[in-house]
């Protein structure tokens, strides 16, 4: 599926861009079932939780145990003062995750296609398994700004095996908050882990002093609907806000391969969606 071009390219710089892959079809029938997930999510079953007092730890919950669940996470200021949304709800919802390749026909349908099945094998993932999925909405003007990172921070194994496909279900931009990866030709060791004890406490601990790129160093892909990018574990990455007025749908998904080993510490702990 990939020629040794694109190989190289995949393992001397992180990422690969992969144009229009999948066809606008595709990517609306995507659209349409997290619209469907939006609609009868009833945003009243977690203003509860959104308006308590020990907030902090609700909310972590509420994350923690999203691993096998299909769960509608808000944007960080949805909620007024007074715990009510300040625009709809279709507009409030920052994500949907984490298990909607197993749990939503849609999804999981798409997810263990032939091309994506394909494409784990010739990146290198020798048996591919699927970790988590999320559908991101960026929302227009709230979208908020995701710093830099590596999603291996937050799926760590030995070796260091995570790739993450990530869909343009609408087209990506500057102006909407496009993913941007660093191109510096540096390689990066792991700068942080994020980690998940047994009492459900949790650590971004710090593994590197060795600083985030600058955001001069980063490139913008800008890329149409159906595009997916592809990349490493390693490579740092983030995306600026969505100051613009159109959204920038996107869904993701974390590979492993299933021969290195998972740590225990990941906070995400459901059982792996084998593609081979
Ligand atoms: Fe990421």
């Amino acid at each position: 599926m990939l020629s040794i071009q694109q190989k190289h390219q995949f393992d001397g710089q992180g990422y690969l861009v992969l144009n229009t892959l999948f066809t606008p079809q595709q990517m609306n029938e995507l659209k349409a079932a997290a619209s469907s997930i939006v609609k009868k999510f009833d945003p009243d079953s977690t203003r509860a939780v959104f308006s308590t007092q020990d907030q902090t730890k609700t909310r972590d919950d509420y994350f923690l145990s999203s691993g096998d669940k299909v769960r509608c996470f808000f944007e960080e200021d949805a909620f007024d003062a007074h715990g009510q949304l300040k625009q709809a709800k279709s507009l409030s919802i920052n994500k949907i995750g984490h298990a909607l390749h197993v749990l939503d026909p849609v999804f999981k349908n798409f997810s263990h296609n032939d091309v994506i099945t394909q494409l784990a094998f010739d990146l290198g993932l020798v048996k591919p398994q699927i970790h988590q999925s999320m559908y991101i909405f960026k929302q227009p003007k709230i979208g908020g700004v995701i710093r830099w990172h590596q999603d291996a921070s937050y799926f760590y194994t030995d070796p260091i095996s995570v790739i993450t496909f990530w869909f343009a279900v609408e087209d990506a931009t500057i102006q909407n908050g496009c993913l941007q990866v660093q191109t510096n030709g540096e390689k990066y060791p792991l700068i942080e882990q994020f980690k998940r004890y047994q009492d459900d406490s949790t650590e971004l601990l710090k593994l590197s002093t060795k600083p985030w790129p600058q955001d001069k160093d980063a490139l913008p892909l800008e890329v149409k609907q159906g595009s997916l990018v592809v990349f490493n574990g390693l490579l740092p990455h983030f995306s600026a806000p969505n100051l613009s007025d159109k959204s920038r749908h996107a869904y993701t998904l974390h590979m492993t391969c299933a021969t290195s080993q998972y740590a225990q510490e990941n906070w995400l702990q459901a059982k792996a969606s084998p593609l081979y």
